[in-house]
């Protein structure tokens, strides 16, 4: 995780480098009182689509927040236990958690562009936060439009406004936003939630390409979904990790009762 570690500055990642493993261990989160995740021991495999999957209010979304340190930006919610990248743990007090965020980006269920902002800058703000100079963030942004399939649609139009854009194109916006700053993971919550059927499909392309540079964990309610683009899928029921394994493992010879009600349709 360059940048994380202050007095180790590494150079710039070659673009072939594998992705970093994420390690979730022992972690519990709470809003005031409430555990809404409740102790779970969970791995994202370097270069690999997990997915994590539970029905609504399960505390997917939690978690996954508390991957990149978002959740104790809500007031009145803490978590406890680690998070590991590779082997560095980003709650660390020593750890500076803008690099944490950098590294781990996230994609979120509603697309949300900067609304006063073109699509140029929309990508462009990360970089420009993190000193990229002029001259190299042209470049920049077309390599994230580009990995996020979206730069043949808008390359004539940048400095139009985010918010001309479809729903879907949107939300390839705010994956090549999050694609700008170059991070090693990527946590997507819903990502295709609010689109149709078409837009559905170009995202789940990209995850098969993107996952050759970076790992990725995505919360789905659907279960196609996770079915077509998860290498491992994860199953969260009232907050525990109930079960995880080969997306075909799960879907299919589950181990668990209860992963199999759920992926029968049993309860949802
Ligand atoms: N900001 C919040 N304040 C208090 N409780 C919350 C907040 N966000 C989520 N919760 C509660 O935490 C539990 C898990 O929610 P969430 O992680 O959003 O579930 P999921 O993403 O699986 O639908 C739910 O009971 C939900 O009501
Ligand atoms: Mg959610």
């Amino acid at each position: 995780m360059p940048g994380v570690q202050a007095d180790k500055k590494q150079p710039p990642a070659a673009p072939s480098r594998p992705a970093p493993s994420v390690h979730v261990r022992g972690l519990r989160a709470f809003y005031g009182r409430a555990e809404r995740v409740k102790g779970i021991d969970l791995d994202l495999p370097a270069n690999e689509v997990t997915a994590i999957i539970g029905p609504s209010g399960c505390g997917k979304s939690t978690m996954i927040r508390c991957i990149n340190r978002l959740h104790e930006e809500i007031a009145g919610a803490r978590s406890e236990g680690r998070v590991l990248l590779d082997s560095v743990n980003i709650y660390d007090p020593a750890v500076d958690v803008i690099a944490v965020r950098r590294a781990i980006g996230m994609v979120f269920q509603r697309p949300n562009p900067f609304p006063a902002m073109s699509i140029f800058d929309n990508v462009a703000a990360g970089p420009r936060l993190s000193g990229v100079r002029r001259e190299r963030l042209r470049q920049r942004v077309q390599d994230a439009l580009e990995s996020a399939g979206l730069w043949h649609e808008v390359h004539d139009r940048l400095s139009q406004p985010a918010l001309a854009l479809s729903g879907g194109q949107q939300q390839r916006l705010c994956i090549a936003r999050a694609l700008a700053v170059e991070p090693e993971v990527i946590l997507m919550d819903e990502p295709c939630s609010a689109l149709d059927p078409t837009a559905t499909l170009r995202i789940e392309e990209l995850l098969d390409d993107l996952k050759s540079r970076v790992t990725i964990a995505i919360v789905t309610h659907n279960m196609q979904q996770a079915a077509r683009v998860a290498d491992r899928t994860a199953f969260l029921l009232d907050g525990e990790l109930i079960e995880v394994g080969p997306t075909q493992e799960i879907f299919t010879t589950p181990r668990d009762r209860r992963t199999e009600d759920y992926v029968t349709g049993k309860f949802g």
